[in-house]
């Protein structure tokens, strides 16, 4: 059985001092998630409000992860935040390939492989993001795209450990559109998603590997979601920005 896993990706968004007021509604919204709900949950934002938002999760079940990393342990890489950096502020998770990333920062399939490597190897979960954009699903290419992201971004990596990679489908199109995929089609995609994970290691892996939704997640939509047989959680932009919305995701109705 694979334990859901809803995260959010706060992208640039909040100071360290609203950061910190946020996860602190959150924090008590959710107090009884990890009892009562068999789900993850992560909250993943900016570098500078981490350390913050780690102190202030003292105690409570909410993980957290970073937005991306260097693929590098150290150097002279201006600007850029290293895996080792992450792993000391107690970061368990990396959003990797993340459109946002792959469309204004060039992003390539290579250099997600490397950075997929690199958390692996360094000790922080990558959460892989895949999705076509509107031009490839209207031109038919959705399965060919998301299979070619997936099997590049894993690409050498160790099998040993790899089941505990997390996948997440997010159809560019419908990122902080309001428009989703239907249940069925993600579904349908993150099977394929699934299958290309069993090419690049083996069927158990696959098994095991958790692949969220994400797209204009919200309260009213996340139930057609999870009850997709394929579909592990969801990486939620917008709606994780409000403690309300965001624990109407993650509790269980
Ligand atoms: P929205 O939920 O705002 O559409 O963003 C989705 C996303 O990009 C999460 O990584």
């Amino acid at each position: 059985m694979r334990r859901r896993i809803i995260a959010g990706n706060w992208k640039m968004n909040k100071t360290r001092d609203e950061a910190v007021d946020l996860v602190g509604d959150l924090k008590e919204s959710l107090a009884d998630v990890g009892d009562v709900g068999d789900v993850e949950v992560v909250v993943c934002p900016p570098f500078t409000a981490l350390d913050a938002v780690r102190e202030a999760l003292r105690g409570s079940n909410i993980e957290i992860g970073a937005q991306n990393m260097h693929w590098e342990d150290e150097g002279a890489f201006t600007g850029e935040i290293s895996p080792l950096m992450l792993k000391n502020l107690g970061c368990v998770y990396v959003i990797l390939g993340h459109s946002e990333r792959r469309t204004y920062f060039g992003e390539t399939d290579e250099s997600v492989n490397r950075k997929v490597k690199s958390a692996m190897s360094n000790g922080l979960l990558p959460i892989v993001c895949v999705g076509e954009t509107l031009e490839e699903r209207e031109a038919g290419k959705t399965e060919a795209v998301v299979v070619r992201q997936t099997k590049a971004a894993l690409a050498g990596v160790k099998t040993n450990g790899a089941e505990r990679i997390v996948m997440a489908y997010e159809p560019v199109w419908a990122i902080g559109t309001g428009r989703t995929a239907s249940a069925d089609e993600a579904n349908r995609v993150i099977r394929i998603i699934r299958q290309a994970v069993a090419e690049v290691f083996n069927e158990r892996i696959a098994q095991e590997v958790r692949i969220q939704y994400g797209g204009s997640v919200k309260p009213q939509n996340i139930a057609d979601f999870l009850g997709q047989p394929e579909i592990d959680g969801a990486l939620v932009g917008g709606a994780s920005l409000d403690a309300a919305s965001f624990a109407a995701i993650v509790k269980p109705r």
